[in-house]
């Protein structure tokens, strides 16, 4: 089958490698429709190659079609259609239990301290063969798949995977009071959704982004924004439109490589030169993270407030402003997205024929998988308008 591989920095292709089989009574096969490019396959594009391996298999955005069920598999069969979480979680441990599927205890990566196993996403995730290929192996596919209906296209339901719960997520962990206020810094897709689902939960929101095309797409879904390229106190806005006191809560939709700090770009940039085996410890042991949109948001939150972290960040030692977080009584949930936590709360308004969420305008492109590279590029650069690529195989 055709697959989209990592070779390095900046250098994904498009390969032939073997097919995908069953391996365990619990795993499926499915044939992937649409796959998702996400910010998170720009960190393994960028920073995060030592702990990569060539030929490595990316995605973890999939859905398709069941193409075959191992022995111990009752809950789907051949021909479903099928929207794969990008957390492989089995729905009956301890912590599946508590609804942290992203804790997994039977996928957890205990080799590397790491919580649920990812498709598609390092060593540290349990290296496990990604879903931008024409054919996924799906582990604990007795509790991962969710079924989604025939008949609309794949964009009403691809983003069930990951864009979706993540930002109902982001939402949930920012707490908003009834009535209350939100700051969401960076427009990407996780940014623009959780803007969205804030609003129709009925708060207001502030988006921030310099990009010009995610601005307009968040302006079109009633979302009031801050471009970041033209203002160079962007908390200091967000306190004047918020009777000096800053929003109730923020959501950080950045993550780790966040624009406006030099400092740990070049760290970023030398851990990306120097070979592996020096780089992985190095990045685990050290800050490696552009703090830039983490300490906006913690200037931006009002005294007392929630900062909720979606945004990826990967270093062992970033320096964190103590005082001013002590002093200002912030409360701050993080964490990857225990997806299928959120399925029920987003399945109904996804078979809404309303569309409250906007899914349908979303995709900004989708490509065939053989322009991978292209895609990737596109997405990083936010070039041609870019703000969510699906792949089809
Ligand atoms: N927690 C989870 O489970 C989970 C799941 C998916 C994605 N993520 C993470 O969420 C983050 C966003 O993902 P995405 O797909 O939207 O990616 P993205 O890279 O397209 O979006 C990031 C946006 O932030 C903007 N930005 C950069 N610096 C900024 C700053 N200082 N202030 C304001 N905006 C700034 C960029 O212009 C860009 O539009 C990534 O870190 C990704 O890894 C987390
Ligand atoms: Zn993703
Ligand atoms: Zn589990």
């Amino acid at each position: 089958m055709k697959a989209v591989t990592w070779h390095g920095k900046r250098d994904v292709r498009v390969e032939e490698v073997p097919d995908p089989a069953i391996k365990e009574p619990n795993d499926a096969i499915i044939r992937v429709t649409s796959s998702g490019i996400c910010g998170s396959d720009l960190h393994l594009y960028e920073v995060l190659g030592p702990f990569m391996a060539e030929g490595d298999i990316l995605g973890h955005e999939p859905m398709g079609i069941v193409e075959e069920v191992g022995s111990g598999i009752s809950t789907i069969k051949p021909g479903d259609r099928v929207v794969i979480p990008f957390n492989i979680a089995c729905g009956h441990c301890h912590m599946c239990g508590m609804e942290l599927y992203a804790q997994c205890e039977t996928t957890q990566v205990r080799e590397h301290g790491m919580g649920a196993a990812l498709f598609g996403y390092t060593k540290l995730y349990g290296h496990v063969p990604g879903g931008q290929a024409e054919y996924l192996r799906v582990p604990e596919a007795q509790f991962g798949p969710i079924k989604v209906p025939e008949g609309p296209p794949d964009e009403r339901f691809v983003y069930l995977s990951d864009v979706l719960p993540t930002s109902w997520q982001a939402v949930e962990y920012a707490h908003i009071p009834e009535g209350g206020s939100v700051a969401v810094f960076g427009l990407g897709p996780i940014g623009q959704m959780s803007a969205r689902i804030a609003r129709h939960l009925g708060h207001r929101v502030i988006g921030v982004d310099g990009v010009t095309a995610r601005l307009e797409m968040a302006r079109r879904h009633g979302i009031e924004v801050v471009d970041a390229s033209e203002v160079s106190d962007v908390p200091g806005e967000i306190r004047q439109r918020t009777d000096g006191r800053g929003t109730d809560s923020v959501i950080d939709a950045v993550g780790m490589e966040a624009h406006g700090s030099p400092a740990a770009k070049l760290a970023q940039t030398i851990t990306g030169l120097l070979p592996d085996v020096v780089a992985a410890p190095l990045m685990a042991n050290a800050g490696v993270d552009r703090l830039a949109a983490l300490n906006q948001a913690i200037d931006s939150v009002r005294r007392g407030g929630v900062i909720s972290i979606t945004g990826v960040y990967g270093g062992m030692t970033d320096p964190m402003p103590m005082l001013r977080m002590f002093d200002k009584g912030i409360t701050i949930r993080m964490g990857q997205a225990n997806v299928r936590k959120w399925i029920s709360a987003l399945m109904p308004l996804l078979t809404d024929d309303t569309d409250p969420l906007g899914v349908m305008d979303f995709t900004t492109h989708r490509m065939p998988l053989e322009q991978a590279p292209e895609a990737y590029e596109m997405f990083q650069k936010k070039a041609d308008g870019a703000v969510k690529i699906l792949l089809k195989p």
